[in-house]
């Protein structure tokens, strides 16, 4: 059969409150043409993010009636140790919130000021808490992970060649770690192959610096593995986890993702001396370290969640069903970041709309006429998000790319919402050198994303 079928059936629905167009271009005006301050209520199909969006099972909202709130040692407390033990294979597991604050815990006790992270491509929030103890993050993605239009399997690489050159210039003993992210979200949700992770394992271990994962989106890349990388076709995928893994001495971990939670996250490592300072800080902000950031229900939901994620029938349905909205509007003449990531579709903005400059803001207004035209709501990654001030001249500095993603929550649409995605997005290319710029009338000084207010052109 060619079709792959979502592999579940509906329990329980949640209503889609249907929009007119000239509802949701009052809508936008009053938003300020910020998608962010719209309400999720006026959005028919949302592509924010795939984080903490995730449909739970019926298996999971079991567990959570089972969850124990105890606050020290609750029987839900063994289940994820034992559970994140035995698929990451690391001796201590530290239960937060969410990734940024595994994130935080994890830099507070490693970083200094001046010290250098690389990564293939650090995600918002762990850039910030690096810069946040005043040391640098650095994004060494190979050259193949910063052009959209290049296949390569496994684009979400780190230049190995330039993490040599990295350590023999700063010196190890200015870089307390070396991450990976899988996949690599900033970078279009590619995946990192395990021939790479091997190979930053063994420069890593060979100058005594700890390897990180970021394992946000660790299945998707496990799965990615087994299509596209000679030797795992016949793996299972929870072999090829625990291989990945192997090679690196700790992880931070948002469930919001790979977790298939709504919220929950953890922090994982080998070295028992680190642990020991991180429950410290952890009891500070997050909780006791039994329970961290979350109740017993959400351990429960999150434990039974990292196993499900493993099934390879829902992995395949998720990487093809990914692929289906990116290969169908490619082959509409529109330009993605190629192949398509594991999590998320990366419309190329700027390829698409040559017209408007990166300073007027080519992917906001996509997005914007995406969600005006279908009530679909994606988010902007460019300019908007990652554009920055010179800092002689105070002149704006455009983006690398003007993208747009739009993340797939997990297990929430079915193929008719994709389809309908797929139309509306084909149609807006039609038209779309009418799509005109925005300018932005207000903005705060930090993540101005969240909350600037626009105005068309
Ligand atoms: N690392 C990566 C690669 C992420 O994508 C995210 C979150 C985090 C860390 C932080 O995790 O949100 O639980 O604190 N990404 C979301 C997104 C927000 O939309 O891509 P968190």
């Amino acid at each position: 059969m060619k079709t792959i079928i979502e592999p579940f059936k509906i329990k329980a629905v949640e209503k889609i409150r249907m929009t007119t167009l000239e509802e949701r271009e009052r809508i936008l005006r009053e938003a300020g043409y910020n998608l962010f301050l719209i309400p999720a209520r006026d959005v028919l199909i949302d592509l924010l993010t795939d984080s903490g969006t995730a449909a739970m099972s019926s298996q999971q909202w079991a567990a959570m009636m089972d969850g124990d709130e105890a606050y020290a040692g609750s029987k839900s407390w063994f289940r994820f140790e034992e559970t994140v033990r035995s698929i990451f294979g690391f001796n201590h597991v530290i239960p937060t919130h969410q990734g940024r604050a595994a994130e935080r815990i994890l830099f507070a006790s490693t970083c200094r000021a001046g010290d250098v992270v690389p990564n293939n491509t650090h995600f918002d929030t762990t850039r910030a808490n690096i810069e946040y103890r005043g040391a640098e993050a650095l994004d060494l993605v190979i050259p193949e992970g910063k052009e959209a239009s290049t296949i390569h399997p496994f684009k979400g690489n780190m230049d190995a060649h330039a993490l040599r050159e990295v350590i023999g210039k700063k010196g190890k003993s200015r870089i307390p770690l070396i991450m990976l992210t899988v996949t690599n979200n900033s970078g279009g949700g590619q995946p990192v192959s395990m021939q790479n992770i091997r190979e930053i394992s063994e420069i890593a271990r060979s100058h005594g610096i700890p390897l990180y994962i970021d394992a946000c989106r660790f299945a998707e890349n496990a799965y990615l593995i087994k299509l596209r990388e000679p030797g795992y076709a016949s793996k299972p995928v929870r072999d090829i986890v625990r291989e990945m893994f192997s090679y690196a001495d700790g992880c931070t971990m948002s469930a919001k993702k790979d977790g298939l939670a709504n919220i929950g996250g953890f922090l994982c490592t080998n070295d028992s001396r680190l642990a020991e300072q991180e429950r410290d800080l952890l009891i500070l902000t997050e909780g006791f370290p039994t329970y961290g950031g979350m109740a017993g229900r959400d351990l429960e939901a999150v434990a039974a969640g990292l196993e499900e994620v493993l099934d390879e029938d829902y992995l395949n349905y998720r990487i093809v069903s990914t692929q289906y909205l990116g290969n169908h509007i490619a082959r509409g003449g529109v330009p993605i970041v190629q192949p398509p990531g594991g999590h998320a579709v990366y419309i190329d903005a700027r390829a698409m709309l040559p017209q408007i400059p990166p300073l007027k803001y080519p992917g906001q207004s996509l997005s914007c006429e995406l969600y005006r035209w279908a009530g679909i709501r994606s988010v902007e990654i460019g300019s908007v998000m990652f554009g920055r001030r010179d800092p002689a001249t105070g002149a704006e500095i455009p983006a690398a790319m003007e993208l747009v993603r739009l993340a797939i929550p997990r297990r929430v649409y079915t193929q008719s919402h994709i389809d309908y995605v797929v139309e509306a997005i084909l149609e807006v290319h039609e038209r779309r050198s009418s799509l005109r710029g925005y300018r932005i009338a207000r903005q705060a000084l930090f993540l101005r994303h969240f909350s600037a207010r626009f105005e068309p052109l």
